[in-house]
């Protein structure tokens, strides 16, 4: 949540551009946010994306062991018993598949269905294959309505003396550089 937050604030056009799908989803601002309503919102998943990409919680994945009589992988046989990763972070920054990879672009996302199949592909913040994320759609479901409940009823300030490292380092899970995010919230409502 930290990291679509602090990726979105820059550009006050992603917060509007959001905050519109969202009021014209659910309209009566009295109203909690269901998952069904806000499942398939081009932009808010577009957003989630974008910031799961550039700011994948565990940026390398997990390692795994090979077993004991080898595999073929990409051409290459790997002997059993090799330690072998693949990197989330290195895939999802792959310029041949994300033009422009280190910018925050949500709209990338919004492009025609060839292309996005192809950076869904090489979208793994939750790894792949049989031990990947078992949470991973409860995660979704608690990003889209946090992330949809804060855009609506808040606005984020940062006064200049809160101002905090916000590079990300690799510390096992990717956290900003000062261990810190700090936002002043609005209510816009
Ligand atoms: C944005 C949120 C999350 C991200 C990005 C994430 C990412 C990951 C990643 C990369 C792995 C390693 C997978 C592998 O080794 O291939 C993992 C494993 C795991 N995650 Fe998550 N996770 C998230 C949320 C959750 C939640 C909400 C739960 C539980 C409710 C959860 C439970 C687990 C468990 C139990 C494993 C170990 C699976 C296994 O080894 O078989 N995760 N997660």
């Amino acid at each position: 949540m930290t990291w679509c937050v602090s990726s979105m604030r820059p550009f006050p056009g992603c917060l509007d551009r959001l905050r519109a799908e969202i009021n014209a989803a659910v309209p009566d601002r009295s109203t909690p946010i269901t998952h069904a309503a806000v499942r398939e919102l081009p932009y808010l998943n577009a957003v989630i994306n974008e910031s799961q990409r550039l700011r994948p919680i565990s940026p390398h994945g997990m390692s795994r062991i090979v077993p004991k009589e080898g595999v073929m992988l990409g051409g290459y046989f790997i002997p059993g018993g090799t330690t072998i990763l693949a990197s989330i972070k290195t895939l999802q920054e792959d310029k041949n598949v994300f033009p422009d990879p280190m910018a925050f672009k949500p709209e990338r996302w919004l492009a025609d269905e060839s292309t996005v199949a192809t950076m869904k592909r090489s979208l793994i913040p939750f790894q792949i294959g049989p031990r990947a994320c078992i949470g991973r759609v409860l995660a979704m479901m608690e990003m889209r309505l946090t992330i949809a409940e804060l855009v609506r009823h808040f606005a984020f300030e940062i006064p200049p003396h809160l101002q905090t490292d916000m590079t990300p380092v690799n510390r096992f899970i990717y956290r900003p550089k000062d261990n810190k995010y700090v936002v002043l919230p609005h209510r816009i409502d």
